[in-house]
Formats: structure tokens, sequence, C-alpha cells
């Protein structure tokens, strides 16, 4: 039996994405910038979905850009606020999404000064030390809403109201937020915020940046103006139709009962288990965790042969594997750092699934350990 735990990496298409995406790739024939009849039509469905979003996280219709994603959101923000500068600092927790994280020390071997803010052992940066981060020549503040490992919710809107009355930018990761913790792009009132649609069971291939009123936009990728000269390149009209009817369909919080039960499982059937993050203010649905002496990519394996979707910690760079970066920022140690494995629920997981995780978990930590030679 497959059953799919990796909702963080992406979720499950829900059914009204996939018929929204195909009723417009079907009959929005045009190019949405056309003047005649099918480009109307194509334009309409574009800002149809741009209302709809920007009703969705508290948003002026025109603070919404459509991007090719999440990746792409944190690119145009970042590139937008240095286009215009040749040096300064920037400041960013140190469990960015690379997606923030690579454009940032791109611009460091450039020159710029780069802090990156450690969390604490919760896996929660704290806005003091952000703050304390600060100088007279920052230039932008970038601060995840929600860590995709550890679900550990971070404390951006005081970082937010410091940087505002100096008017640094700041920019807000908000891609594992959306669906996951509270989100009001105005309350906030931050200048840019990304997000993807695929992390909320829509299509792939397919976001927004929300930028603030009155903030311009530099774009990335030159070229036909499309976006109000913001994000060149036709608009990705069933992406966008299936990303406006994915919002509100999954309710992330409704799978908290199951992974609650799952950790608690967990710490019963092996009691050397290190749940992280836990006592942090945490998304609905995550639950990363460490078996102590144990390799994630090989625990993953194992699980994968028996069915099970789940995600190791670790990421694989240039054919080399790496601890997660998120759990090193945290002080934990390389080999500790490579033993995590990350279960986020969704659509479709029942208490079975967890239950039957918590066994497929005991049974190869048994058969790995067997193979190493050591007891049960
Ligand atoms: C926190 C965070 N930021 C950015 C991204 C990248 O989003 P996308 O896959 O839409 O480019 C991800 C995806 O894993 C993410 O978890």
């Amino acid at each position: 039996m497959k059953r799919y735990l990796d909702c963080n990496a992406t979720c499950p298409p829900v059914q009204k994405a996939l018929d929204a995406s195909a009723q417009a790739a079907r009959d929005a024939i045009g190019n949405p910038s056309s003047l005649h009849w099918a480009g109307r039509a194509a334009r309409r469905v574009v800002d149809d979905a741009r209302d709809a979003l920007a009703a969705f996280v508290g948003c002026e219709s025109g603070s919404v850009v459509f991007t090719s994603g999440g990746t792409e959101a944190n690119n145009i923000a970042i590139h937008s606020v240095l286009s215009s500068h040749a040096s300064g600092h920037l400041v960013c927790t140190a469990i960015e999404h690379p997606a923030v994280l690579k454009p940032l020390q791109r611009l460091a071997d450039a020159g710029f000064e780069l802090s990156c803010v450690r969390p604490g052992d919760d896996g929660v940066v704290s806005a003091e030390a952000m703050i304390d981060a600060i100088r007279d020549n920052t230039r932008l503040v970038c601060m995840m809403l929600v860590n995709n490992e550890s679900g550990a919710i971070q404390p951006v809107r005081q970082v937010a109201e410091y940087c505002r009355e100096r008017g640094i930018a700041v920019l807000v990761d908000a891609v594992q937020g959306l669906g996951k913790s509270e989100l009001d792009f105005q309350a906030m009132d931050v200048d840019f915020m990304s997000l993807s649609a695929h992390k909320i069971g829509g299509p792939k291939g397919v976001g927004a940046l929300l930028v603030k009123r009155g903030v311009k936009l530099q774009e990335l990728a030159p070229g036909g103006g499309q976006e109000r000269n913001r994000r060149s390149g036709t608009e990705n009209v069933p992406g966008i139709a299936g990303f406006s009817a994915a919002l509100g369909q999954v309710d992330f919080t409704a799978f908290t009962p199951i992974r609650d039960a799952f950790e608690q499982q967990l710490k019963e059937q092996i009691p050397e288990v290190r749940i992280i993050s836990d006592q942090a203010p945490r998304s609905a649905n995550t639950s990363l965790f460490i078996l102590p002496g144990m390799d994630g990519e090989t625990l993953l394996m194992q699980l994968d042969l028996a069915g099970f979707a789940v995600a190791s910690g670790s990421a694989c760079s240039s054919g080399k594997r790496e601890a997660s970066h998120v759990l090193l920022a945290m002080g934990l140690n390389d080999a500790m750092a490579r033993s995590s494995v990350r279960v986020s629920f969704g659509p479709g997981n029942t208490m079975d699934d967890a239950d039957a995780l918590v066994k497929a978990l005991v049974t190869a930590r048994q058969r790995l350990r067997g193979m190493a030679g050591l007891a049960a």
C-alpha cells in the first residue's frame, strides 16, 4: 500500500484545482495580453484569480504578482531591493530555504555583508536576535514565516514592525505558511511576501509575490512587461486558475490530531526519539524527528520500500549529501542532523497512516540495527 506523507515537499493536487486548471487550459485559449475576445477571456481568468488570492491573504489585488513559484518570488524581491545598491548589509535567518539563502549568498560573494541569525534549540529565531543583527546600512531583512523542515513558526511581526519604523525592506517567505498558519499581508505590513501554489494542493510551477503598495519592483527577467511591468512572460493561465481554486481547500489544522498521535506513539515505541520544535509554535501538519544513530536517508529508503513517502532533512547537492542546515543551525552535530526524518501530513492521511508509519519505523530501525550488529 502506498502512503504519501510528504506534503511540505508538495501537497497532492485537490480536485477543484485540477478541474479549474483543465478548464482554463481548454477554454481560456487566448493570450491574456491580447486585446481580442479570446485574450480578454484569458485576462478575466487571471484577474479573477488575482482577486481571489488577494482576498484570501488580505491584500489589494494590485499587490499580487504571479510568478512561477516561491523560488522566483523570493529571487524577484531580493533582486529588486538590491539592484539599486552596490553595497550594504543583509540579514536573514540561518534556516531560510535555499531559494532565499542562495541568492543572498551570491550577493555576499559580490561584496554585500550578510548576517545569518541562528535559531534557539527550539528552531525559532528570536525577534530580538534578528533586531540585534540589524545595522545602519541594512538594506533587506529576510525571515520565513514557517520553516519547511521543522514547521517552527517564526516571530515575523515583531521584526517587521522594527524594520518598518526604520525604512528597511522586509521579505517574508510564506510558502509554508499559506494554509498552515495565520497569514494576513496587510496586518503583517511587510514589503514582500512569497507564496507557492503546490504547497496547498494547487499546481506545481506557479506562485505569487505580494508587493506592498508603493514599493517599486525591479524586474528580474525583463521582457514583455506583463504583471504591470513587474514580471514579464505570458502568464501561466491554467496554473493561476488552479492556484486560486486551491485556496482554502486543504485545512492543514485538521491533521494536527494525526500528527500528535503519531508523535505520541513514536515516543512510546522508540523512547530515544527526539522530536524537533515540539515546544515551539509549530505548523499544524509537520513532524521532524531524529532517531539517534540512524541515517535519515537510509531510513527513508527502508520506508520507501514499505510504501511510505516521507522526507529526510539532508539535501543532495552536487551529488554530495549534506546534513540539514536547519538542524545544524539549531546546534545539532553533523551525525544528528543526518538522522532526521520529516513527516508532513495532508489530504488523504488518516490515523491509520500514523499507526502504520510508527510500525514501519520500528521495523526499519530493528532491521538497520540488526545489520549493524546492534541489539534490536
Ligand atoms: C519555505 C520555502 N520557500 C520556498 C520554496 C520554493 O517554492 P517553489 O517550489 O514554489 O519554488 C519552498 C519549497 O519547498 C519552501 O518550502
